[in-house]
């Protein structure tokens, strides 16, 4: 018999929100979902370190940048932006990793790695922002701010670019500063951050 219980608390565990109840001797009497006692109590016991990385991931074709419709989006290269941000976030006490991909299901393995790893997200989602309920999602699942970049001014292009589901989720949205919206949001993140 318990003398006492703690009911109703959510506890997260990987994408399970379970809420259970536990005993004064922390049994879990009932449960909403499969969870490991010892994992939960593991967290207070081991906490994560802060970290001070800044995932910036880029969607389709951005890997043509400074190539592809320069009128829209410029002279500069991806490696170049990659270079400034690692600049402007090592000023601020922050380290940036820069991807692309052109691979929706990619973007979405980086999206779940950076729960691990990273303080904040910075994403240019480029056409998926447009399409892609599975990036929203995913960036869900993420606990940090996340920054939306668009190089381009997506609300005064066609009408097909003014609406983004990862708008949805993001802490913040930059778009038509060109690629300078990449390090307006390493900013961002560190005043989010701080
Ligand atoms: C973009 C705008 C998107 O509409 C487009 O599909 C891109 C790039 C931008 O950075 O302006 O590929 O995200």
């Amino acid at each position: 018999m318990c003398s006492s219980t703690l009911t109703g608390l959510n506890i997260r565990y990987g994408e399970l929100i379970a809420v259970v109840t536990i005993s004064a001797d922390y049994r879990v009497i009932k449960k909403g979902g499969i969870i490991e006692l010892a994992h939960f109590f593991r967290q207070f016991l081991y906490p994560r370190p802060m970290s001070n990385l800044i995932t910036i991931l880029n969607g389709p074709n951005l890997n043509l940048l400074g190539i592809r419709e320069p009128e829209l989006y410029g002279a500069d290269t991806l490696s170049k932006v990659s270079t400034r941000c690692e600049q402007v976030a090592g000023e601020l006490g922050l380290r940036t990793v820069l991807k692309q991909t052109n691979h929706e299901g990619e973007m979405i393995d980086w999206i779940q790695a950076a729960r691990d790893d990273s303080a904040g997200v910075i994403i240019n989602p480029a056409a998926w922002s447009h399409t892609s309920v599975a990036i929203l999602d995913a960036l869900n699942t993420f606990e940090g701010p996340v920054i939306e970049v668009h190089i381009s001014n997506i609300h005064a292009r066609e009408p097909f670019r003014h609406h983004s589901y990862v708008s949805n989720r993001a802490n913040g949205v930059i778009a038509g500063c060109g690629v300078q919206g990449y390090a307006f949001a390493v900013q961002r993140l560190a005043t989010l951050l701080s």
